[in-house]
């Protein structure tokens, strides 16, 4: 038994001994199969490393073996080139290099995420990366316990998002560079820094703040600081109940930002309009409220540059208001489907279309339109006359009743007979049956003559009329 156990303990390290070995001639070292998930390790045969100096080391397309083993406290400088995976491992990073002081990581076009994190301990005062291709954001989580932390250089990517923590979790972050970045001005993007004072912290720590530029489709091209200025001013103008929103912001021919901007107060319960709205508001929704008029809408000086305005289903009954407004001459959209329109002014209706060469869409769908002989006529030229901008004619119908002929029947196409049937009851008017009378009379009389005269021809006998006159 006592020679046994040797023999086994021999064994079991000859195993231990010659497994990585094994394992490593077997290994396809290819670039495509990875030994486990952010591995530094995975390149270390393509690598190529540079100790310029004690402290100062480059490494390009990875990091060699050499330069894996242990911990590297002497390094304070570690530039790497070219990074050749989507993932970076920060926290093995730290691990091997504790005293690191300034990390670079330059050229990595496969760079997509980052792993694990710098630590409380870790003695990075500045960190720059530069020339990334699909990295989108650096995750805050990844600095935000630097207690060393002092600047952050992240020029020249394509970076879209940057969340505050970022900027206020290390805390002694002064600088951070931000231009030559592909950023995303909108909501969830940068849109935070909208609401950030002019001289606070965040700001002040954003070294080139006045040179950053947005490159979301929405806002490509514009100067960030006034995208922020004009996505602070609609955020401090915007309506109490209401959510506004910039959809497009166009530039002047002085290069001015025009903002574009939806305000949405569609079902908030609203008996009136909004009494402001922010300025460059162009589309403001107020369905599903309980407007009864649109008085204060037409009224309202705010509502001037209103391009585009949807009131469906509220409970409007009369849009007389609009006769004579600007307003009305210069509308891109009017929606009033679902309310309670009995009829409309249609010369105003008429006159406005006719001028204003803005209007694109108008609804009048599902009202209790008045369907009689009087209105529907020129209501139905109407709607024929302005077909082209009049949307939804399928919807405009005779409100609902007993007379089965016009019962939410469309007004575009109801027969004219349906609606002027009173007259065709009565075959024959009053007036014509006077006339008929008049000349029944009349044949009578004028035959009664022809035949007198011809009897007085024929037999000399004088009528009978004129010979009992005197
Ligand atoms: C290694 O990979 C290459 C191509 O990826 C393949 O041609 C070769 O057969 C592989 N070798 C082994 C030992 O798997
Ligand atoms: C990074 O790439 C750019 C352009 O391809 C090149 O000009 C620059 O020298 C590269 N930087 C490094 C450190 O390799
Ligand atoms: C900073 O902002 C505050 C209000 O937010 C203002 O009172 C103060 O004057 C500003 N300081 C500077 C230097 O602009
Ligand atoms: C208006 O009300 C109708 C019926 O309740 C509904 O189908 C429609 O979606 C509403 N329209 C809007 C814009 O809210």
């Amino acid at each position: 038994m006592k020679k046994v156990l040797p023999q086994v303990v021999l064994l079991f390290s000859v195993i231990t001994v010659v497994t990585p070995g094994f394992q490593l001639r077997n290994r396809n070292v290819s670039d495509t199969v990875p030994i486990k998930p952010c591995s530094l390790e995975e390149y270390v045969l393509k690598a190529h490393c540079d100790s310029q100096s004690q402290s100062r080391l480059i490494c390009a397309n990875g990091l060699t073996a050499q330069w894996l083993k242990g911990v590297r406290r002497e390094i304070t400088h570690l530039r790497l080139v070219d990074w050749p995976r989507e993932c970076l491992d920060v926290g093995r990073l730290q691990h091997h290099y504790p005293e690191l002081m300034f990390l670079e990581l330059i050229n990595s076009t496969s760079l997509k995420h980052f792993k694990g994190r710098f630590g409380g301990a870790s003695k990075i005062q500045k960190i720059t990366i530069h020339g990334t291709s699909v990295l989108w954001e650096i995750p805050p989580e990844m600095v935000m316990q630097m207690g060393e932390l002092r600047e952050i250089d992240l020029r020249d990517n394509m970076l879209r998002h940057i969340k505050s923590e970022l900027l206020t979790g290390p805390k002694r972050l002064e600088k951070a560079f931000l231009g030559d970045n592909s950023w995303d001005c909108s909501d969830g993007g940068l849109d935070w820094l909208a609401m950030e004072p002019d001289n606070g912290t965040v700001r002040g720590k954003i070294a080139d703040y006045y040179e950053l530029v947005c490159h979301h489709q929405l806002y490509r091209g514009k100067p960030l600081h006034k995208v922020m200025d004009i996505i602070r001013t609609m955020l401090e103008t915007c309506p109490d109940p209401c959510v506004c929103t910039m959809t497009h912001v166009v530039a002047d021919v002085a290069g001015a930002v025009i903002p574009i901007i939806t305000v949405d107060c569609a079902h908030r319960q609203l008996d009136s309009p909004p009494a402001t709205l922010p300025p460059g508001t162009t589309t403001l929704r107020l369905e599903g409220n309980k407007l009864n008029t649109i008085k204060a809408i037409v009224d309202n000086p705010h509502y001037r540059k209103l391009a585009d305005l949807y009131l469906d289903n509220n409970s409007i009954s009369a849009v007389k208001e609009l006769e004579g407004t600007e307003w009305f001459s210069t509308f891109r959209v009017l929606s009033l489907r679902g309310n309670m329109l009995k009829q409309i002014p249609m010369y105003v209706f008429d006159k406005a279309f006719q001028a204003n060469n803005n209007i694109m869409n108008v609804y009048l769908g599902n009202n209790p339109w008045r369907c009689d002989c009087h209105y529907i006529p020129r209501f139905q030229s109407l709607l024929l006359k302005y077909h082209r901008v009049i949307r939804d004619i399928a919807d405009i119908r005779c409100s609902k009743s007993n007379d089965k002929k016009t019962s939410l029947a469309q007004i575009s196409t109801i027969p004219l007979g349906h609606i002027c049937s009173d007259d065709v009851e009565l075959p024959i008017s009053p007036i014509n049956i006077v006339n008929l009378v008049l000349l029944a009379l009349i044949i009578i009389v004028v035959g009664r003559f022809i035949y007198d005269w011809h009897n007085f021809k024929t037999t000399g006998k004088l009528p009978w009329l004129s010979s009992i006159l005197p």
